[in-house]
């Protein structure tokens, strides 16, 4: 027994002896950490951020500047070098206990919308950041700034949407640079030695603007700005169009008849329907009853009906069967339901000749993607698109389309503005919306519905249900902050829900 404590007296003084001339030799490299050697690429940013109090080691001699970052200490170092201001509410998320030397960099990082959640309630703490993922949070730090020209990296298409911007900011920031063969390989992991050299490079530039993101703004140049009190937009050929409407799309002629009415009746003046839902026939009976009520006039609505592409080949045929199954003599916008290039713009000069024609009112188009796509049917028609209604909601944002359409003077409208039948929980369940309603006493449908408008998106949700239209237009009286916008604005993952 006594051997044995010996023993255990003997290791433990070798052992507080190995410690001590480590610490010895980890003092004696300039960045204080044994694993980084004065001449490494990134020992004078460890060294930086060591003294500036912004990133420490993994242990008190072990910097691990190989080891990937995780998103907890990423939030944790951005909490430091923001002077660890209190977090305005606790953590939204459900894998970030109440207790843990990250938990306030966390709920602070994600008050600000700089860091948001995987949806499903969690937030992946010892997750690695990737280094798209890295300049995205930098980028949002900075205030989400605008960026000049794409990335010019030789895999700058393997960038995940939402972060483009921000890699094209922090490139020309020169905070971030490529790897080898100027690659900027976004899915990598960002090491600790990278973080470490970015943050410094981000850090210590001279002037540092206010660690607040901006709230996505709808004024890009020429984007038409939207009236909230009166709940309108001026399109860009003169027409006024409502920017709360009723959607229409997976219902029977039956259910539209009725989501119609009690659209018109709760106060929606927008309709949205489409000749492939079947269903203009039930629209012009719904339009019909709440006018023979003295609900609504006709004037007073704006309808909007889609070509399908079958009838591209034949569109002033589709447009007078439009006309006649809604039982209306104008529409106030048809838009050709898809992108197709093989007679797309012969189906548009068709709306074209309609315009004229006082049979439709004003024109545009549904699921184009690309500026280049759009393009291409814009430099070959006339009238420019007043609209382009696109997948949008939190996840998945167009904003690349409505930075681009802007020039255009052309709207965007919000198709599965809640993320479509059946994906509906996903995005009312995430934390931030959620967290959101809960502050303002409303649910998440109608936070979701009044961040469209607020970020000049035009909103169309659908419904079948009486008590949820009446919900979905109840959105007037609240508004978000400017941070809850950037919340929003922060949860972009580049994520559609639908697969066309
Ligand atoms: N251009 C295109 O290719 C395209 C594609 C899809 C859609 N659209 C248009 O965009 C419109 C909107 O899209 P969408 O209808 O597919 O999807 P959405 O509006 O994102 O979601 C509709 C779903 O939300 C539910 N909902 C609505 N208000 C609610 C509330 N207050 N509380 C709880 N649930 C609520 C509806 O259920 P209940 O019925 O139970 O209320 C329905 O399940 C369509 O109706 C259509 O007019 C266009």
């Amino acid at each position: 027994m006594k051997q044995l404590t010996r023993l255990s007296a003997l290791l433990l003084a070798c052992l507080v002896l190995l410690g001590t001339t480590l610490v010895a030799c980890a003092a004696e490299q300039p960045s204080g950490f044994s694993d980084v050697s004065p001449d490494a690429w990134y020992a004078d940013a460890v060294s930086w951020c060591r003294e500036n109090g912004i990133m420490g080691g993994t242990s008190e001699t072990a910097f691990s500047p190989n080891s990937p970052m995780t998103r907890a200490m990423l939030a944790t170092v951005l909490h430091r070098a923001a002077g660890e201001p209190e977090a305005g509410r606790t953590t939204p998320f459900s894998d970030v206990s109440p207790d843990t030397w990250y938990t306030e960099a966390v709920a602070w990082a994600a008050d600000q919308g700089l860091v948001t959640g995987y949806g499903n309630g969690r937030f992946g703490t010892d997750d690695p950041i990737t280094r798209e993922q890295l300049a995205t949070i930098l980028w949002r730090y900075a205030g989400s700034p605008e960026a000049a020209g794409g990335p010019d990296f030789k895999d700058a298409a393997d960038l995940s949407g939402y972060a483009r911007s921000a890699v094209s900011w922090a490139a020309v920031q020169g905070i971030v640079t490529g790897l080898n063969e100027n690659r900027f390989a976004p899915r990598d992991n960002a090491t600790r030695a990278q973080v470490a050299t970015i943050l410094t490079r981000y850090l210590s530039q001279d002037t540092q603007p206010a660690p607040v993101p901006e709230p996505q703004k709808p004024e890009a140049a020429g984007y038409p700005a939207f009236d909230l009190a009166a709940g309108t937009v001026p399109l860009n050929d003169g027409h006024t169009m409502p920017i709360l409407g009723i959607g229409t799309y997976a219902l029977s002629d039956q259910q539209a008849e009725n989501s119609v009415y009690w659209a018109l009746k709760a106060g929606f003046r927008l309709i949205d329907t489409a000749r492939i839902y079947g269903n203009e026939p039930g629209v012009g009976r719904g339009i019909r009853r709440a006018i023979d009520e003295g609900i609504v006039k006709r004037e007073e609505i704006f309808v909007t009906t889609k070509m399908w592409t079958s009838d591209f080949g034949n569109g002033d045929a589709a447009i007078d069967a439009s006309l006649s199954r809604l039982g209306l003599d104008y529409i106030d916008l048809m838009i050709l339901h898809h992108s197709q290039p093989s007679n797309d713009v012969q189906a548009y000069q068709a709306m074209e000749r309609a315009v004229e024609a006082g049979k439709l009112r004003s024109i545009g188009l549904s699921n184009y993607y690309t500026p280049a796509d759009f393009d291409r049917l814009v430099n070959a028609t006339t009238i420019k698109p007043a609209l382009l209604q696109n997948e949008t909601h939190p996840y998945h944002q167009s904003g690349e389309m409505k930075g681009h359409i802007a020039q255009y003077g052309t709207v965007l409208e919000s198709w599965f503005p809640l993320g479509g039948r059946g994906n509906t929980q996903t995005l009312f369940n995430d934390p931030t919306i959620s967290g959101i309603a809960q502050a303002h006493g409303v649910s998440s449908a109608q936070v979701i519905i009044r961040w469209h408008l607020q970020a000049g998106n035009i909103c169309i949700p659908g419904s079948s249900n009486e008590q949820h239209i009446i919900e979905d237009f109840d959105v007037w009286d609240f508004a978000l902050t400017d941070q809850e916008m950037a919340q929003m604005t922060a949860l972009e993952r580049d994520a559609r829900f639908a697969n066309y």
